[in-house]
């Protein structure tokens, strides 16, 4: 399959708005209900534009279409959309003390077990080493706990978020240290 990795931009906002609800009602199906996947589209899952502009999301896309994204971070937040943010959960980190954030990975159902969220990961890893980070910190969908997981992110904790809708997803903070 032939497919090219490249730095998202505003224009594929609008693919990225269909993209992330096909990824999520068909790969999370067994793992959260309807309702929950309701509630947290928009929110928790979602376009986060900021990381666009900063230049830290990436796309996968074939001839056709974009069938992959995910990026990383150097702001505070851990996860959500545009809809989400605040002005303190923008704020920057510092490499010297903090983890930098993985963010927001979501793959085409028709494409996935191709090594597309290992490459987004990989490029995204090359990134936060170079940024001088030594941690990465996550909130992983336990559908993506299993990706994560192969590539080194230990699970510290599992918690809920609480929806727009008032039912919650069950979520897990990830971490990986690159020292070792
Ligand atoms: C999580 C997600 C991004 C993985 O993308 P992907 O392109 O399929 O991942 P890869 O092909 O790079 O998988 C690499 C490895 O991770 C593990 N892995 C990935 N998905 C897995 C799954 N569903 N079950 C078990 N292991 C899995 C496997 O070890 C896999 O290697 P293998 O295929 O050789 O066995 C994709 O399933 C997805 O978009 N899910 C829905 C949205 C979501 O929940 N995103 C996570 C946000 S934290």
């Amino acid at each position: 399959m032939e497919w090219i990795l490249r730095l998202a931009t505003h224009q594929d906002i609008p693919a990225l708005h269909e993209l992330i609800p096909h990824s999520v009602h068909q790969l999370q199906k067994d793992y959260y209900s309807h309702k929950v996947r309701e509630g947290a589209l928009g929110s928790v899952f979602g376009v986060d534009s900021q990381l666009i502009k900063d230049g830290t999301y990436f796309v996968v896309e074939n001839n056709t279409s974009i069938i992959g994204c995910g990026g990383w971070s150097y702001r505070k937040l851990l996860y959500g959309s545009d809809q989400l943010h605040t002005i303190d959960e923008s704020c920057l980190l510092n490499p010297k003390h903090d983890a930098a954030r993985v963010r927001a990975f979501f793959v085409d159902p028709n494409y996935v077990r191709k090594g597309i969220g290992t490459a987004i990961l990989k490029v995204c890893e090359e990134a936060i080493t170079v940024n001088g980070y030594t941690r990465a910190e996550l909130a992983a969908t336990l559908t993506g706990e299993p990706l994560y997981t192969s590539y080194g992110y230990v699970a510290v904790e599992r918690y809920e978020i609480e929806l727009k809708n008032k039912l919650f997803l069950p979520v897990v903070r990830m971490l990986k240290s690159f020292t070792m």
